[in-house]
């Protein structure tokens, strides 16, 4: 049974400090170059989060383009609006990724960073993609599959408790593997699929590892007792992490998949 984040204030500073440090900021570099922007064109950013993509995105296209920040979360809206308020060509709306409130063929293309993981209705996320896109329109999708990770821990039993735990934030910790299939059934044709690891073979204290090891301690601590793990033994799984950390032996590593298709 899966128990969402609730994407309030806390959570929104929390995702901006994990979505600024170099790994992030090396995806978005990745996202861009096999998105390709180009100036005057309209892209909406489904899920914006903090509105770091869309804020490139908006200088890339310029002043004759768009870009539409949409996000479930009011809190993540105003994060993303402060961000992109010396930038004309961006707005930020409050709207549901499965019910976009657009006319058909609206946009050149569309990006969706980190976000469908989270939305139980894929079918219905995609076709409402797919119909707000014009034909030859260019989606950019980029999910976590949660089976992928590495993740070095004394106790392996209890770091699996932990992970079973933390897949149950979202509405599909391991869409990416369905992800080709489920564009193909929408309409689209999948152009290219690329790996981005995070991947940490040492400890750095600014980094998404950091930022991870974080939220997946504080989430377990509120959750964890459905998967037999009481606040000991989240402690414990934390304290062992700091341990590792102090004898130079951390190692995590997880990979996004990134999906460029085509309407
Ligand atoms: C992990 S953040 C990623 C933010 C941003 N895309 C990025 O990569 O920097 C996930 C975001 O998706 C939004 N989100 C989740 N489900 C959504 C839905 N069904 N409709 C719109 N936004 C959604 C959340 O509110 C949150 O801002």
């Amino acid at each position: 049974m899966s128990q969402m984040i609730e994407f309030d204030e806390a959570a929104a500073k929390a995702v901006e400090a994990m979505y600024l440090t170099p790994d992030v900021v090396g995806q978005r570099a990745r996202v861009l170059d096999m998105l390709s922007p180009k100036p005057g064109e309209r892209i909406i950013d489904i899920g914006v989060g903090p509105g770091l993509l869309a804020q490139d995105l908006a200088r890339l296209v310029g002043d004759t383009g768009r870009v539409v920040g949409l996000d479930m979360a009011p809190a993540m809206i105003t994060m993303a609006r402060t961000r992109l308020a010396a930038l004309p060509q961006a707005e930020c709306v409050v709207g549901e990724a499965t019910a976009l409130d657009f006319a058909d063929g609206s946009f050149d293309a569309a990006v969706s960073t980190q976000v469908y993981e989270y939305v139980a209705d894929m079918p219905k996320a995609l076709a409402e993609l797919h119909r707000v896109l014009r034909p030859g329109g260019r989606a950019l999708v980029l999910d976590t599959d949660w089976r992928s990770i590495v993740w070095h821990s004394s106790d392996e039993a209890r770091m699996a408790r932990i992970l079973d735990c933390w897949d149950g934030h979202l509405a599909d910790p391991h869409l990416p593997a369905k992800l080709g299939p489920l564009f193909r059934r929408a309409g689209f044709t999948v152009a290219r699929v690329e790996i981005v690891p995070m991947f940490a073979a040492f400890w750095q204290p600014v980094s998404y590892a950091a930022g991870i090891m974080r939220a997946i301690h504080g989430y377990a601590r509120g959750n964890g007792a459905k998967y037999g793990l009481s606040e000991a033994d989240v402690q414990e799984w934390y304290d062992d992490q700091l341990r590792l950390i102090e004898r130079g032996e951390f190692f995590l590593s997880v990979n996004r998949y990134a999906f460029l298709a085509t309407r």
